[in-house]
This record gives structure tokens, sequence and C-alpha cells, in this order.
């Protein structure tokens, strides 16, 4: 089922003017994405996503450009052959009605021709991949079901045939912030699996940053202002039109994008608990910040104690009373939420652990904004590279 592995997607110089419309709808667009990345288009209402998307699948035919698949021509191969290659996810999912979820989901792989264990197979394996439990599922009626439920079994039949492309156009545009949420997430588990060349349109700022290894920000006519990662968009916008267009915040969003496992820890004076106290206490004075933290044999975090704890005693460091280091965070934590658990906590560091909740280091609030200049900084150098104008 690992069969259809992303391929590059390129458009050279993509128009599309529709009969009687003063101005194209897509004016000369080029845009390259690689093989297995998830490319978001993000722009306003109008710009010309949803006729960029439908140009890739042959829905909508280009006036003018090339459109290659793969390093193919699309417009040299069999329209309903070049579907079948790509799966396509509207808002609303799309699903018909007079079909059961097993129906919806089956349809490109029997026009394929599968036979109808195979099929049936394929059904139960997509809704679980899915999250739908298949006996629960696969017969049901789509009316019978939530919108995230109906979202659900979309993206399950656009994957059916295992296509190499995934055309996604406001998939979850529909749906609450919570189901959204899972559906993004569920989404990012997939392609992780899957590695497909994804195509996704949203007109939400955080979708894209979310979902997006790289997004495309339109304006009229599928104008791209900028064409960059996540971090590299946050930390230097283009334009003002960029700007305004993420709408602020910026620094928060690169929190939420950034995992403490990938930055510079903070080191906390720590000893465990058969340690010398008196070791920990130099160690602590020379630190300087007043506490120190006593892991167990395992290395793992187990209390906090003062220097003031630590002056006077004698015996271990396990011996020394202090405050028990409840509140721990793994490398997979995203920078947003060590601040939001620094900021639950009567401590000013918050410690990290990496596998089997061994002590990794700490963070700070200092720890996060050095972070985010890092990151503004490193994406600023990429960008000179890239442009190898040193400016
Ligand atoms: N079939 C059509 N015939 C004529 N004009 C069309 C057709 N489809 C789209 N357009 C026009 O092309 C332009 C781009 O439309 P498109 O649907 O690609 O925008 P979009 O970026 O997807 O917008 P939205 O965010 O609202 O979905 C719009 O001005 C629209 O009115
Ligand atoms: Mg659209």
């Amino acid at each position: 089922m690992n069969g259809g592995k992303g391929v590059p997607i390129e458009l050279r110089g993509v128009t599309k003017v529709f009969p009687g419309a003063g101005e194209p709808a897509v004016q000369d667009l080029d845009l390259t994405i690689e093989a297995g990345e998830t490319v978001v288009l993000l722009g306003p209402s109008g710009c010309g996503k949803t006729t960029t998307m439908r140009m890739i699948n042959r829905l909508t035919e280009p006036t003018s450009g090339d459109i290659l698949i793969g390093g193919r021509n699309a417009r040299d191969i069999d329209p309903d052959r070049l579907r079948r290659g790509i799966g396509y996810v509207i808002q609303q999912a799309g699903l018909f009605p007079h079909m059961t979820v097993a129906g919806n989901i089956a349809q490109v792989p029997r026009l394929l021709g599968w036979d109808s264990r195979r099929v049936s197979e394929r059904v139960d394996e997509l809704l679980a991949l899915v999250g739908l439990e298949p006996a629960t599922f696969r017969d049901r009626y789509p009316r019978k079901l939530s919108g995230g439920q109906q979202q659900r079994v979309g993206v399950a039949r656009a994957l059916a045939a295992d296509p190499p492309v995934l055309l996604m156009d406001e998939p979850f545009g529909a749906l609450d912030p919570i189901n959204r949420a899972r559906l993004q997430d569920e989404l990012l588990r997939l392609q992780e699996e899957l590695a497909k060349t994804i195509v996704f349109v949203t007109h939400d700022v955080d979708e894209a940053l979310k979902v997006g290894d790289r997004i495309a920000i339109m304006q009229r006519g599928s104008r791209v202002v900028q064409y960059a990662s996540p971090a590299e968009i946050l930390a230097h916008p283009a334009d003002d039109y960029v700007e305004q267009y993420l709408g602020g915040g910026s620094s928060m969003r690169l929190l939420s994008l950034t995992k403490v496992g990938d930055i510079g820890l903070d080191q906390v004076p720590h000893a465990t608990e058969d340690t010398d106290a008196r070791d920990l206490h130099a160690q602590a004075e020379a630190d300087g910040r007043g506490y120190a933290l006593v892991l167990d044999r395992q290395r793992r975090p187990r209390r906090w104690v003062t220097t003031a704890a630590l002056a006077g005693a004698e015996g271990t460091a396990g011996e020394v009373e202090g405050e028990p280091a409840e509140v721990l965070i793994g490398g997979r934590t995203t920078l947003q939420e060590a601040l939001e658990a620094l900021l639950n906590t009567d401590n000013d560091v918050v410690p990290v652990v990496g596998r089997r909740q061994v002590y990794a280091g700490a963070v700070s609030l200092g720890t996060v904004q050095q972070a985010i200049q890092a990151i503004k900084s490193r994406e600023r150098d990429r960008r000179r590279r890239h442009h190898g104008d040193g400016a």
C-alpha cells in the first residue's frame, strides 16, 4: 500500500482565462512542488486557488502553459487516467448520498477493475487508516455521518487507489475547531506514513502553517507573493501584504511550530539522589540560581531543592527536602506548550525529559526567547544564501 509515493508537480507559465472573463483567473503561474511535499495555497477568495488545483487534475483545462506531473505533461495523459492517479478532496467531502461509505470509497478501485475481495479489504484498511471503525461505518450512508466523519470518508476515498498525488481544496473548512484540529493531526500522521505529494488549499493561516511544508501566498490571478516554509514566512514575511495576511502574532506562531527537542536547552544544577549533597550545593552555588534538581537513580527528575536547604545538608542529595518536580515536558512538546507550562508553575524553569523520562535539560523564558531569535536569524541566513546577495 506504499506504492503511491509522491511525484513532483511543476506548473510552468500556467494561465487560465475563463470564457467571457475580463482578467485571467490564473496568470502566468510558475510553481514547483517536490515529491512527497505538502504545499499549501493560501490566499483570499477568488484569487484562483481552486482553478489552479483543478488544472492539475484537468477538471479545468489551462488556456496556456504546462503542468508536469512526475515529469509528464498532464496534457499528454488521458484525463480519466490522470484523475485515477490524483486523489481529490473537496469541502463538505462531496460524497455520493445514494452510496454507502464503502461504495463511495470503492469507486476508483472498481473503475480500476479490482476484484471485490481486494476492494472490500482496501475499504476496511482505509477506514481504519482515517480512524473510523470499519464494521461500524462501512455500510452507513453519508447523511448518517457527522461532518467530521464525512470528511474522513472523503480523505479515505481520495486515497483509495493509493494515488501519488492528493489535491485537497479546503477539505476541513466546514468543521468545528476541534474536529478540524483532529483531522489536521490525522493528515500529518498519514503524510508521515504515506509521503504523498499534496496540494492543500485553505484561507486559514494557522491551518496553512500547521500542515504545509511550504506555503504559496497568493494574490489575485494566483500571483505568488511568497513561497517558503512556515518558519521562513513567519520570520521574514516578503512584504506588507504577507505581513497583513498573517495578521500579527508571528512570534507566538513560531513558538507553536518549534519543538522543544529542536532548540538549545538550558541546564540547571542537577545530581542523582545518591550524590553527596555538598557536591550539589557547590554546583548550585556556582550556578547562582538558588535551586537545583535532584534526579532518581534512573536520572528521572524527582524534586527541586533550594540552595539554602542544601547549604547545611550532610548526607546525600536524596535526603534533602524539597518540592516534587511534577511538571515535566518532552522533546516533542512545542515551545508554545512549554511556555504554557512555564506560566502555570511557580518555577522559572521546566525540566525537559527524553526517553524513559530521563532528564535532558530545562526550558526557561530566556530559552524560549533565545530560540525564537535563533530561528529568525537562521531563516535570515538561509534566505541570504538562497538569494546569494548578502544584503
Ligand atoms: N467556471 C468558471 N467560469 C468563470 N469564471 C470562473 C469559473 N471558476 C472560477 N471562476 C473565476 O475565477 C476566479 C478564481 O476562482 P477560484 O474558484 O479559483 O478562486 P478561489 O481562490 O478558489 O476562491 P475561494 O477561496 O473563494 O474558493 C474568480 O474570479 C472566479 O469568479
Ligand atoms: Mg476555491
